[in-house]
């Protein structure tokens, strides 16, 4: 049977998380999984924390404290992030701390060598004598060579945007010391991406169903590939295998080539954890695995190109990826999210004000799918208040008091008598409704949450139409059949919501009076009349409750203002 191997880009160790990296790749992944388990499929779900590279070498230093205790940090941090908005991985690990990590980076890097996939090349690059180390382009400092800028940084100028290579500084530093480096030769290893692309990539990139945004992407980058350098001069990070031939000292493989084995080793974690060590081999190397990769837009050249180049290379009947839902930038009130710059939301005060689960339903309602979109307070506000608290909130609490008051805390009964006629015009007459699985299968998590509204305001529609309130007066019988009928569909509902929201859907499952997991009771198959209903009649009702508080203009006015002061603050230093 097909399984699904899910995972999320492992975010760096370095820094908070913000709803730009929460809606690019990890929520449409944790929907994408729970969808999938309720409609009876196996899924694994991956992900941890990419914990190599200069990015991680150059926070900790300005921190002040040690590399391993930095990472740990904000694995944590990162991880409490995720919890509050409820996304359950299988697995969550770290690429510094992972058992077996370094020992199958050094695998893959083996055999990709072995299979004749490397090339060595010698070049010349800055080295402080001081610190005795080769400087990372991000080590050196000097004055911009297009644009003048005094203190640019090797890798990119801060003023004029432009990517630079720190040999062309006129006068570089070392951004440690201060002092002015040499030149000197090291070796370093190259994927040869051209020989890759000649043998297999070409024709599988070509060949692959992508999705749309994804497709120009890549297609592109094919013409102008070159190797990659897949090592680096630094001590942070995993060694290179010690019985390469040539000479490795103070070389580690670049994070860019570790980091995706994380996912490979993850699971191998997950498997031991399990007590199956072998299983592993099952979700990676067996060619029933679809496995996803869910990734923000800057994230496709490596998972589309190069880490299906090291899996192939390596000839060791790895899966590539199935597919690669990329979404494209999210940002903030109309700027970009900028943590150091102030343009950002606090997540701890956040979520001490606002609902989790709201959240969720909001962001995946505004995801970047097609094109850049933003988080908009007023939106936010008007999500919350119009979608979920009156298409959902008011049905649920409308219709349960009603049944709670005048059914003694009982769903009711509907008569055989009216059964089909009500069936008719619930599911024909009172709008619209579609199954949000088929949207989220296929990658479209907007469409899903405006699915799942619309099917909601199905049942407002046949609730107004039928008027149970009067009803009860003059033909309680028939009341008490619309009343039926309305429970059942906010089961639908319950169910609808649960890889979004789950919950609130639990919630309103256990308003229902049902015992257990509402996601253990199953993805429902489209509602056809006549046997559509679950049998929820005779169900004694759980606290009816409010499931949505509305937000008010003064607290989205004071957001606002509070970002602005917020990047204010900080721009005034
Ligand atoms: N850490 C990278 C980022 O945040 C993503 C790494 S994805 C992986 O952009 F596949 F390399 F793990
Ligand atoms: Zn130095």
């Amino acid at each position: 049977m097909t399984r699904y191997l899910v995972t999320s880009a492992l975010p760096y160790a370095n820094g908070p998380i913000h709803f730009g990296h929460v809606i690019g790749a990890y929520l449409p992944a944790d929907v994408y999984v729970r969808t999938l388990r309720m409609q009876g499929e196996e899924a694994l779900y991956v992900c941890g924390a990419d914990e190599h590279g200069v990015a991680i070498t150059i926070g900790a230093e300005r921190d002040g404290i040690a590399y391993p205790e930095y990472v740990a940090r904000w694995r944590t941090e990162i991880k409490r992030t995720f919890d509050r908005l409820g996304l359950e991985f299988d697995v969550w690990s770290g690429t510094s701390i992972s058992p077996f990590h370094a020992e199958l980076s050094q695998d893959f890097f083996r055999r990709i060598d072995r299979n004749g996939f490397l090339v060595q090349r010698e070049t010349e690059q800055l080295y402080c004598t001081t610190d005795r180390m080769f400087l990372a382009d991000r080590y050196v400092t000097g004055t911009c060579p297009s644009c003048g800028f005094e203190s640019a940084r090797g890798d990119e100028c801060p003023r004029c945007a432009k990517w630079l290579n720190p040999l062309d500084f006129a006068d570089p530093r070392c951004k440690v010391c201060g002092t002015t480096p040499e030149r000197r030769r090291t070796t370093h290893w190259y994927l040869d991406l051209p020989k890759v692309r000649d043998e297999f990539l070409g024709s599988w990139i070509a060949n692959h169903e992508w999705k749309p945004n994804v497709g120009a992407f890549i297609a592109n980058q094919m013409k102008e590939i070159e190797p990659r350098p897949i090592t680096r001069d630094m001590s942070w990070g995993v060694p290179l295998p010690a019985d390469t031939a040539g000479d490795i000292t103070g070389k580690v493989l670049y994070v860019w080539f570790d980091a995706p084995i994380g996912y490979v080793s993850f699971t191998r974690e997950w498997a031991e954890s399990k007590g199956e060590p072998e299983a592993w081999k099952r979700w990676w190397q067996d060619s029933q695995t679809r496995l996803v990769h869910f990734i923000g837009k800057d994230n496709i050249p490596f998972h589309c190109v190069v880490f299906p180049a090291m899996l192939h290379a390596t000839k060791a009947g790895y899966v590539l990826p199935w597919q690669v839902p990329a979404n494209e930038f999210y940002n903030l009130q109309g700027r970009k999210f900028s943590t150091s710059g102030g343009w950002t939301i606090p997540l701890d005060e956040f979520f001490a004000k606002f609902d989790a689960q709201a959240t969720r339903f909001y962001l995946l309602a505004s995801a970047p799918e097609t094109k850049d979109s933003e988080f908009n307070w007023k939106d936010f506000q008007a999500c919350n208040n119009a979608q979920l608290a009156d298409a959902i909130g008011n049905l649920v609490t409308r219709v349960l008091k009603f049944v709670d008051k005048h059914y003694a805390g009982h769903i009711p009964a509907c008569a055989p008598e009216h059964e089909a006629e009500l069936d008719r015009v619930l599911l024909t007459e009172c709008g619209a409704f579609g199954d949000p699985a088929e949207s989220i299968r296929a990658f479209r998590f907007r469409r899903a949450a405006e699915q799942l509204i619309e099917n909601a305001r199905v049942a407002n529609v046949f609730v107004d139409r039928s008027a149970p309130w009067s009803l009860q007066k003059t033909d309680p019988a028939r009341a008490a059949s619309v009343l039926a009928t309305c429970a059942e569909w906010i089961g639908y509902v319950a169910r609808w919501m649960a890889p979004f929201m789950p919950e609130k859907a639990q919630a309103i499952w256990a308003m229902l009076g049902q015992s257990g997991s509402v996601t253990a009771r199953g993805w429902p198959a489209p509602p056809v009349a006549g046997q559509w209903r679950l049998g929820l009649a005779g169900s004694k009702l759980g606290a009816v409750a409010g499931l949505f508080p509305k937000i008010d203009d003064a607290t989205v006015a004071a957001e606002i203002a509070a970002l602005e002061e917020r990047a204010k603050q900080v721009a005034a230093g």
